[in-house]
């Protein structure tokens, strides 16, 4: 993190006004702020909608320093909030959960045991067996609409598609896998519901986590079966002979959960639209498909993310000591937050960066992270992501948006981006 101003920072910036964020025009296209903060403001102090004051940081350069600085702490305990109004400021982790204590909400050495312990669980290889339950679930999902010749894709596809794919990685028994596909809808606010409603499926879904892990230790086998699921692979998992407690596993399966899910449903929906306005992107990837590569498929895969990526946000973090990101002075305490999205299409990091090119090879883009909180679902997310769109492409042609882009909603939460619905239409097929 350097001590000196950026050199194309004006000092005057303060006399324009900033766009209008977390707004309803915002959270449609929020391109054209970014890139005016970027510009002008790159390390920038807002108000959110939760009343919380924090430092935007939205060039790609102090965002990736920015998520890798040990001064910078994942744990709402060093939020400089007055005590009061703790806990009503939506940071996750300052509600009161045991669940809170997970990877996203933790800093080393504690961080670096947690990881290393689920790491050994949750291996690419674990992914890549996994791969062929992917695509056939895929499958399964555009069988029940492909006769009907329309469906909106993000509650028929993007939505159930990571949901099944982890309750199934993580061995939860197929016949519960709709009361998590409830839960999961209800905290996304997909299915709406009654008050309340969001705490109680958290509460109901770790109920039944903890349940899970219990009675899955008790049958636990000495040695372990090929295919041994997710849940049993984080009992057995041990650390010079730290095992994961209980509590830890549930917290644990949770921010799996947690972190796999909403950000896949918004790679698969917002790379679909993003396929669906780009003609002559998806005309090259569906030539490409047909040949049987799979390069453009990857290549394009980490283009879409960057180009409109799930996470628009890095989750919080907190300043622990005085420093200085962009040439701004930030105090111990504050809140920063790191803007992928803006990072994402920084001209000075990216070339074209407005242009969605899904042969773009120097794409080192923050999409999934950067630093010791890199995501650790990333194969799976690939995995997912590559499987659904090729799919989709291949087994129906003419697929078309059914909805003006200007009348799509976009989901205006904080941390993700996505389309609240993606109605389609195509030829009907078997
Ligand atoms: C962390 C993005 C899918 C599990 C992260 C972070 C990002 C991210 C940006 C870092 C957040 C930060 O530094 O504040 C994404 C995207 C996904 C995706 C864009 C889909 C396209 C998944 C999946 C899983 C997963 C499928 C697991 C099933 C995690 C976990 C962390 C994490 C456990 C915390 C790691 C740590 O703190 O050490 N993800 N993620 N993610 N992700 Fe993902």
């Amino acid at each position: 993190m350097t001590d000196q101003p950026h050199p194309a920072q004006p000092s005057s910036h303060r006399d324009q006004p900033a766009p209008a964020l977390f707004t309803w025009e915002f959270a449609t296209d929020p391109y054209p702020a970014y890139a005016w903060l970027r510009e002008h403001a790159p390390v920038h102090r807002t108000r959110l909608p939760s009343g919380v004051e924090a430092w935007l940081v939205t060039r790609y350069a102090d965002a990736r320093q920015a998520l890798a600085d040990q001064r910078l702490s994942k744990n709402p305990a060093h939020h400089d909030e007055p005590a009061h109004a703790k806990g009503k400021t939506g940071i996750p982790g300052e509600r009161k959960a045991e669940l809170m204590t997970h990877l996203l909400n933790i800093d080393p050495p504690d961080h670096t045991r947690l990881r290393r312990l689920v790491s050994k669980a949750f291996t690419p290889r674990r992914v890549a067996e996994f791969a062929p339950r992917v695509r056939e679930l895929t499958d399964h999902l555009i069988d029940q609409f492909a006769r009907r010749g329309s469906a909106d894709l993000i509650h028929e596809f993007a939505f159930p598609l990571p949901i099944y794919a982890i309750c199934d990685l993580l061995g939860v028994p197929r016949e519960d896998q709709d009361d998590f596909r409830d839960w999961a809808g209800m905290m996304i606010r997909h299915g709406g519901g009654p008050r309340g409603g969001v705490a109680r499926s958290v509460k109901k879904m770790r109920g039944y986590l903890a349940e899970l892990i219990h009675k899955k230790r008790e049958a636990l086998p000495a040695e372990p079966a090929p295919g041994e699921d997710l849940i049993s692979g984080l009992i057995r998992a041990s650390d010079h002979g730290e095992h994961l407690t209980e509590n830890e596993a549930a917290a644990m399966a949770f921010i799996l959960l947690f972190a796999g899910f909403e950000t896949t449903v918004n790679l698969i929906g917002n790379g679909t639209y993003a396929l669906l306005t780009h003609p002559d992107q998806r005309r090259r990837l569906e030539e490409s498909l047909a040949r049987r590569e799979t390069e453009l498929l990857a290549t394009g895969v980490e283009e879409l993310l960057r180009f409109d990526g799930p996470v628009e946000l890095a989750t919080w973090r907190f300043a622990t000591e005085p420093l200085t990101i962009g040439g701004q002075r930030i105090a111990p305490g504050d809140p920063v937050l790191v803007v992928l999205a803006a990072a994402d299409r920084d001209p000075e990091r990216f070339a074209d960066p407005d242009v969605l090119d899904l042969t773009r090879r120097d794409n080192q883009h923050l999409g999934y992270g950067h630093g010791i909180h890199y995501c650790l679902g990333a194969p799976l997310a690939r995995l997912e992501g590559q499987t659904a769109l090729s799919t989709l492409l291949t087994r129906l042609p003419d697929l078309r948006l059914a909805a003006d882009p200007a009348e799509l909603r976009w989901r205006g939460g904080l941390i993700m981006r996505g389309l609240r619905t993606l109605p389609v239409e195509f030829t009907p097929s078997a």
